[in-house]
């Protein structure tokens, strides 16, 4: 790791000093330099009631003094700014140790905290009753080409159209929402080298990268208005696993104390796992006396394997999920991971995989909803109320799949389930489940839309409403969960 750069305490000093005299003047407090301007601020929600500031600045630049109800606190560092190393041998990942000419900082916020500022721009914290839920999920923009050319098609980042996640969050933020929640899958630019296809990317300057010019593209600058518009709930994806976007992740998102990514090879014996990728505990989140997040991260689960292949990935999420199990029974609660619980891409060899068998018998009834991301289309999986009666005997909660949020929708995809090809747009959406089985269970109703989109849900008497948005805002389709029930149930457009 490098040094921060020509910082003397004294330095830093200067600039609390200058921070609390600007303070007591009454003026907002700006640096004078813009070179030490946070590059990006925001509030996360995280463990145990607490909320954590997170800045990003230039390499150059100290941590920002924030102003919490008028107190002067400086920010600490996160992670240093580091040079990327060179790759180590045949084995080694580019994900470890990529460039990061920045530095990441962090505060502590406490709860009853009423107004917040950095650089004298308010930072938005959780406001009496959260009304407005904006969930997202599987933002980036799709860039993995091996040398040999055979990798994901590639995805034009450059086409409002074509990856709309900078419409997305602007249109996301327009919605004025209380609470953001990401579901995953951030950061998509992987590496480009085939020499036939990568050189055109680069003459349009398309960044490729695990490093943070890579994160910027992906994530940060298109983030940026609605970062600014509300406190956020991060969830971690299999692109945030230490063998992919890991780094970025453990710098800026994870709720857990930065600790470098090891070097990890993808797709191999080393590859990230449950076990060994930084995988924090599942914690929870109270909206309020009524209901609660559980934030899970089953990033490194390898659900595509079925759990007598992966048992030590049962007893892992049973200890890791335990935050499910302390909760009131009186709070509802929303499951939020990245990997579904249950999904289209899972084939039924597969099932139960290790999270599904640690969650027989081990969901309590309270949970209503799952939401989650992985599945690039929006779907929504319901279950009759005593379909599962002897692994849930109080039902199964909703499957709810918020995976249309830029990335390459599966409609596009020739190895997805859901590819269109010759078919045409829209061709395998539904209006209903096709009969195939979750873990040996059919679902009661539920959709599948192939389109660039984003969920609100908006708080009433009844229970909470939802509309499923375009990538500008407008509205595709409407849903409701209606009080305690276990349903979000959609109307399919056009009906
Ligand atoms: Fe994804």
């Amino acid at each position: 790791m490098a040094m921060t750069p020509g910082r003397s305490p004294e330095t830093r000093a200067t600039a609390v000093l200058l921070a609390a005299l600007s303070l007591l003047a009454g003026c907002a407090v700006a640096p004078a330099d813009d070179r030490q301007r946070a590059l990006n601020s925001w509030l996360q929600l995280g463990p145990g009631g607490d909320s954590s500031l997170r800045a990003i600045v230039g390499a150059g630049a100290d941590c920002p003094t924030a102003i919490i109800d008028q107190a002067v606190r400086p920010m600490t560092p996160r992670a240093e700014p580091s040079k990327a190393q060179p790759l180590a041998g045949a084995g080694g990942n580019r994900a470890f140790n990529p460039e990061f000419d920045v530095r990441s900082c962090e505060l502590a916020v406490p709860s009853a905290a009423r107004d917040a500022s950095i650089d004298g721009r308010a930072i938005p914290l959780p406001r009496g009753e959260i009304k407005r839920i904006v969930v997202v999920g599987d933002t980036g923009c799709r860039i993995k080409v091996p040398a040999g050319g055979k990798g994901d098609p590639i995805q034009d980042c450059a086409s409002p159209a074509a990856w709309p996640w900078p419409r997305i969050a602007a249109a996301a933020a327009r919605a004025r929402p209380d609470l953001v929640i990401h579901v995953g899958d951030y950061h998509y630019r992987e590496y480009c080298d085939d020499p036939r296809l990568c050189p055109p990317l680069r003459e349009q300057g398309v960044v490729v990268g695990y490093d943070w010019a890579g994160w910027n593209a992906d994530f940060f600058t298109p983030a940026a208005p609605l970062l600014s518009a509300a406190p956020w709930v991060f969830v971690r994806g299999n692109h945030e696993n230490c063998d992919r976007g890991g780094e970025g992740w453990m710098r800026f998102l994870s709720p857990l104390p930065y600790q470098a990514c090891g070097n990890q090879t993808y797709k191999s014996a080393t590859r990230s796992v449950l076990g060994n990728n930084f995988t924090a505990a599942a914690y929870r989140i109270d909206l309020d006396r009524k209901l609660g997040l559980i934030v899970a991260d089953n990033s490194g689960h390898e659900d595509y394997r079925p759990a007598r292949e992966t048992p030590r990935d049962v007893e892992l999420f049973r200890q890791t999920l335990a935050a499910l199990r302390e909760a009131p029974a009186t709070q509802r609660l929303w499951f939020l991971s990245h990997r579904p619980v249950w999904y289209d891409l899972l084939d039924p060899a597969s099932q139960p995989n290790a999270l599904q068998a640690a969650l027989r018998n081990g969901l309590p009834a309270n949970v209503q909803v799952a939401f989650a991301g992985h599945q690039h289309a929006f779907e929504t999986i319901n279950f009759s109320p005593d379909a599962d009666r002897a692994f849930h005997p109080a039902g199964r909660p909703a499957q709810v799949i918020v995976g249309g949020g830029g990335t390459q929708l599966e409609s596009l995809d020739p190895h997805s389930p859901f590819y269109e090809g010759e078919g045409g747009t829209g061709s395998t959406e539904r209006a209903r489940p096709d009969g195939r089985l979750y873990d040996g269970v059919a679902a009661a109703t539920g959709l599948v839309l192939n389109r660039y989109s984003f969920l609100l849900l908006e708080r009433d008497a009844e229970g909470w409403g939802g509309t499923v948005l375009d990538p500008d805002g407008l509205p595709i389709t409407r849903c409701r969960l209606s009080g305690g029930s276990k349903e979000l149930a959609c109307t399919f457009p056009g009906h």
